[in-house]
This record gives C-alpha cells, sequence and structure tokens, in this order.
C-alpha cells in the first residue's frame, strides 16, 4: 500500500500531536496497536513538562520514546527487554534525538536505576506483561521521586469477565489475555498498596476503534489478514479496549 492511502486510511482526529508524525514510520515499526496513539491518548491525562527524566518501560522499538522527547522536550529512558538497545539507537539517531533519548535493555523486576531518579515512568502496551504482581508497583514505584507521576495504558477489558474465555470471543482468545483488565481492577490493584495515589483510571475513547482500524491497514499493508481484526470486529467495543492509568507517588 502507498504511504499516501495509508495515511488517509489512518487518520485520526483525536491524537493531533501524532498527526506530525510518519504513519509509514509508525507502521513499520508496530509490535502491536500504534503505541504513538496510545502515548498521546495517556499524556492527555499526564501533564509532562520540558527537562524531565522519563522512564519508557517496555518501550519496544522506541517509537513512543523519540514521540515524548520530541513533543514534551523530555529526557527519555528508552528501557525493553525484547527490542535491542543498538536497533533503538538507530532509530533515535535518525529522528536527531542523541541527546535526549537513551536506549538500554532492561528486565522490569532488575531496573539498572537508582531509585527517586525519574519525575515520571510511563509504559505504553507493555505493563501488563510484568506488572500485575500484587507487589509491583511497589518495587517499580520506587524510581520515581515521591509525588512523581507513573502513567500506563494497556490492552484491557472493559469490565473483568464471569468466565473464561468470554463465549463470544471463544475462538479467538489466547490465554495470556487474562492479563487484560478493567480501568476499576487497575485503581484497586494500584491503590491497595498504599504505595501511589491514583489520579485516573479509565478507558480510552473509541481505543477499540482505533486498534481495529490500525490492525486493518496494516493486514492490508503486508497483504494478509489478521486474526486479531477479526477478533476486533466480533467484539465491536463490548469487551476489549485500552485501559489507561495515571497516578503518582506517595
Ligand atoms: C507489545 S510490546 C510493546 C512495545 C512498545 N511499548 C509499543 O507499544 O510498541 C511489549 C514490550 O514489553 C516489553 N517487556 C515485556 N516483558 C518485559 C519485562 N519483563 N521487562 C522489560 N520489558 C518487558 C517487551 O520487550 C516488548 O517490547
Amino acid at each position: 500500500m502507498d504511504d499516501d492511502e495509508l495515511a488517509t486510511l489512518l487518520a485520526n482526529e483525536r491524537y493531533p500531536r501524532s498527526a506530525r508524525y510518519s504513519i509509514r514510520w509508525m507502521v513499520d515499526n508496530a509490535m502491536g496497536p500504534n503505541p504513538v496513539w496510545l502515548a498521546e491518548a495517556l499524556t492527555q491525562v499526564m501533564p509532562l513538562e520540558a527537562g524531565m527524566r522519563v522512564l519508557d518501560m517496555g518501550c519496544g522499538t522506541a517509537l513512543t520514546s523519540i514521540f515524548l522527547a520530541k513533543e514534551f522536550d523530555v529526557e527519555v529512558w528508552a528501557a525493553d527487554l525484547w527490542v535491542k538497545p543498538t536497533d533503538n539507537w538507530s532509530r533515535v539517531a535518525e529522528a536527531g534525538l542523541h541527546d535526549q533519548v537513551h536506549p538500554l535493555h532492561a528486565e522490569a523486576h532488575a531496573l539498572p536505576f537508582s531509585e527517586r531518579f525519574f519525575d515520571a515512568l510511563v509504559s505504553i502496551d507493555a505493563y501488563h506483561y510484568f506488572g500485575t504482581d500484587d507487589l509491583y508497583i511497589g518495587y517499580y514505584s520506587r524510581f520515581v521521586k515521591p509525588g512523581g507521576q507513573i502513567g500506563i495504558v494497556v490492552p484491557g477489558v472493559a469490565e473483568e469477565p464471569e468466565t473464561f474465555p468470554p463465549s463470544h470471543l471463544e475462538r479467538y482468545w489466547k490465554w495470556d489475555f487474562c492479563s487484560f483488565h478493567s480501568p476499576a481492577w487497575w485503581r484497586h490493584h494500584w491503590q491497595k498498596t498504599g504505595q501511589v495515589s491514583v489520579d485516573v483510571a479509565d478507558w480510552v475513547t473509541d481505543g477499540w476503534h482505533d486498534w481495529l482500524r490500525w490492525n486493518v491497514a496494516c493486514d492490508r499493508d503486508r497483504g494478509e489478514p489478521g486474526e486479531e481484526a477479526a477478533m476486533l470486529r466480533e467484539d465491536a467495543g463490548r469487551l476489549l479496549g485500552f485501559t489507561r492509568v495515571a497516578a503518582h507517588r506517595r
């Protein structure tokens, strides 16, 4: 598919900052739903200020790290397990952000940072892989200064299903979707520890629809239909979407 067609298919008025970036860059470096849209959704409830030190935890291909550095003039540590820092460094250099984005390899349970080092911790489409343990937020929040911000956007469910797999999604369900949780679940999960105060735990507006549009466009670009698009179409926003949580360390 040519770049203009892709840009037309994926135009999204909800995310004007994201619209300044090449949609081809986003599609070619994607690991899942468009992380740049999701990062912008998070920053709508998590104000970042110039000069802040930000951890982008589970940054994948570092698109969100580049986006945050450019849009908010923050300094970003782009930490990931599966994607090599060398690969991310190429994208960072191409974006001209050598001094502002620092790629590194990190496992979420053994973070190589000083406690209280960051002003904000951000994680897009990654925290559900390592953060559903009750005790994790107590560990993770140590790396932000007291009063500092912590925000995530993760694939989620509007409400916790009563049965697994949910009957209308039985043919598509993968076992690890059990880590998808509702805004209410995440609020309680963090708040009960007393380590953070949750400011916002909500559902990204039209998240499922953007997720479907994204998958349809990526599938067309690749030239093969994907099962995830079929699942999202079948669900039609009843259960699946994105949970957004913004909190601060007590
Ligand atoms: C679906 S990808 C999303 C990447 C990127 N944030 C994005 O939205 O495009 C999930 C990311 O979580 C990271 N991840 C999963 N488990 C992790 C762990 N235990 N420690 C650090 N990163 C982890 C992976 O390396 C992967 O890049």
